[in-house]
């Protein structure tokens, strides 16, 4: 079996949301502690708390590449709370599917995404049941425990 299925390797190849937002309502970066590669994440949302665009810019592998078109593609028309749900695991299943060792790169856009709604919260002063305790980490050096990559 090829190592990355069809759906993974068309978001590789063909990457939506690629860039960066103009002055967007939140800005979210990230560093993977496994691998030290960063992930940017630019969102813009309504008055309803609809996530209306989404946008990322990375220096991760292929696999954070997929992972980044196929999660801003998810969030996008999502409200901050639908968003706030979406776990690295879901990101995976709707790609069908990472190798294990390619896990990690999932959760740098999770964690980017879970930034730029922090820093929106921050700045319109809200709060959110899914951000409760929830403290962004952005210096891959910050970490104390990193997990490692597993061969
Ligand atoms: Fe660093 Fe995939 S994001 S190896």
């Amino acid at each position: 079996m090829a190592l990355y299925n069809d759906t993974v390797m068309e978001h590789f190849m063909n990457p939506h949301n690629v860039g960066e937002i103009e002055n967007p309502d939140g800005k979210g970066v990230y560093g993977s502690p496994v691998c030290g590669d960063m992930m940017l994440v630019t969102i813009n949302v309504d008055d309803n708390d609809v996530i209306t665009d989404a946008k990322f810019k990375t220096y991760g592998c292929g696999s954070a590449i997929a992972s980044s078109s196929m999660a801003t593609d998810m969030i996008k028309g999502m409200t901050i709370d639908e968003a706030l749900e979406v776990s690295n695991k879901k990101i995976v299943e709707e790609l069908g599917g990472l190798p294990a060792i390619k896990i990690h790169c999932s959760v740098l856009a999770e964690h980017a995404i879970k930034n730029a709604i922090y820093d929106y919260a921050e700045k319109n002063g809200k709060t959110y049941k899914g951000l409760e305790g929830y403290v962004p980490e952005t210096d891959p050096d910050a970490h104390e425990h990193g997990c490692q990559v597993e061969e």
